[in-house]
C-alpha cells in the first residue's frame, strides 16, 4: 500500500484509483467523485492506494507543465507593475527615514490591486498571472497582496474584508525595515541570534501598522501572525489553530508561496510546482488544509464551483471550530455536502 496525499488530486473530477484506509480496508472505488468534502476529509486523515495500479499523475505533477506558460498575460500592464513596486519602495524607504508610512499610497495600491484582480479573476488561468517579478524587497508585499486578493474572491469575502486583507498582506513585512541589513541580506542561514533579531520584523511590523499608522487591530494582526503556524510551532507567540486570525492564515500561504518561487540572494527561484509539493508535504503543521486547499485550486487554476464559500463557516463566526482534522471533517459533513 502506498500512501497517497489527497490534496495533490485537488482538480481532478474523479478517484483514479481505489482508496484504501489505514487498516486497509477499501473505503471508495476507483471512479467515485473526488468531492471538495472528500478532499478536506483526508487532508489530515492518512489514506492509501494500491501502489500496483501503476504510475498516477496528480495535478501538482500536471501544474510543473502549465505554469510556465508565456503566452499567459499577467493582470497588471507593465504601466501598472511599475507603480505598484514604486509605491512599495516608497513606503519602505519611508520607514527607513524613521517616518510614518503614508496612508494614501498603501490605499491607492491596495485600490488598483483590487481593481485589476477582480475585473480579471474570471480569466487568470495560472497564479504567476497575479506576481510581478522585480526585486524581491519591493515586490514580494505587492504579490502577496494580490494572491490574497485572489483567494479573498475566491471565499466570497465582502469588500471590507477583500479591501483590508489585501493592505495588510502589501504590509505583512513591514517590520523588515527596522532589521539590519547585513542580517536581512545576508546570503547564508542565519545563525541563532541572527534569526531571534530576525523574529522580530513580526512585531515591529506590528507596531508600525497599530500604534504608528492607526491602522485597524486585524490588519495589524497579519503582520505579527504571518510567521505562525497551523500546529502552534511558529513565532513569534507560538499560537495555534483558530488563535491564528483567518487574515493571518491566508496570507501566511501567499507569503511562503511567494518566497519560494522568487529569487532570494541565498536560493534561485523554484518551479511552481515544487512549491506547492513543500506546501503539500508541511500540510495542516503550517496551515489550515481548508485554506490550503482552496490556494491549491488558485494555483491549478480550477473553477471552485460546488463548494461553499461562505466566510461564516471558514473562521469569521467566533462560534466556527476550524481546527485541523475535527474542523476539515465538520466543516466536510456539516457543510459542503
Ligand atoms: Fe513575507
Amino acid at each position: 500500500m502506498q500512501k497517497v496525499v489527497i490534496l495533490e488530486y485537488v482538480g481532478q473530477e474523479s478517484l483514479e484509483f481505489d482508496l484504501y484506509n489505514s487498516f486497509r480496508e477499501k473505503i471508495y472505488e476507483k471512479g467515485t467523485p473526488l468531492t471538495p468534502s472528500m478532499v478536506l476529509k483526508f487532508s489530515t486523515v492518512a489514506v492509501y492506494r494500491d501502489e500496483n495500479e501503476g504510475e498516477l499523475v496528480s495535478s501538482v505533477s500536471r501544474a510543473k507543465y502549465k505554469t510556465y506558460d508565456d503566452s499567459l498575460t499577467s493582470v497588471y500592464s507593465h504601466e501598472i507593475a511599475e507603480y505598484l513596486v514604486s509605491n512599495a519602495k516608497k513606503v519602505i524607504e519611508q520607514v527607513e527615514k524613521g517616518e510614518i508610512p503614508d496612508k494614501s499610497v498603501c490605499e491607492a495600491t491596495r485600490n488598483i490591486i483590487i481593481d485589476e484582480i477582480s475585473s480579471k479573476i474570471d480569466e487568470v488561468e495560472s497564479i504567476h498571472q497575479l506576481r510581478i517579478v522585480d526585486d524581491y524587497t519591493f515586490s514580494h508585499g505587492v504579490n502577496v497582496a494580490s494572491i490574497c486578493s485572489a483567494l479573498a474572491f475566491k471565499f466570497d469575502f465582502q469588500q471590507k474584508e477583500i479591501e483590508d486583507l489585501t493592505l495588510a498582506a502589501f504590509l505583512h513585512d513591514i517590520g523588515k525595515t527596522r532589521i539590519p541589513p547585513e542580517i536581512l541580506q545576508k546570503p547564508k542561514p542565519l545563525v541563532p541570534s541572527e534569526l531571534e533579531i530576525m523574529k522580530q520584523h513580526t512585531i515591529y511590523g506590528y507596531d508600525i501598522i497599530k500604534n504608528q499608522m492607526g491602522l485597524p487591530e486585524r490588519i495589524a494582526l497579519v503582520a505579527l501572525e504571518h510567521q505562525e503556524k497551523y500546529n502552534g510551532t511558529g513565532y513569534p507567540r507560538g499560537i495555534k489553530g483558530k488563535e491564528i486570525s483567518l487574515f493571518s492564515q491566508i496570507a501566511s500561504i501567499a507569503d511562503v508561496y511567494d518566497a519560494l518561487v522568487s529569487q532570494r540572494v541565498y536560493k534561485e527561484p523554484m518551479t511552481s510546482s515544487d512549491a506547492i509539493k513543500i506546501m503539500i508535504a508541511e500540510g495542516s503543521k503550517s496551515f489550515n488544509p481548508f485554506v490550503l486547499y482552496k490556494f491549491i485550486y488558485l494555483v491549478n487554476y480550477k473553477s471552485s464551483d460546488g463548494i461553499v464559500e461562505d466566510p461564516q463557516i471558514i473562521g469569521f463566526s467566533e462560534d466556527t471550530e476550524h481546527e485541523g482534522a475535527e474542523s476539515a471533517t465538520k466543516i466536510d459533513s456539516n457543510l459542503l455536502d
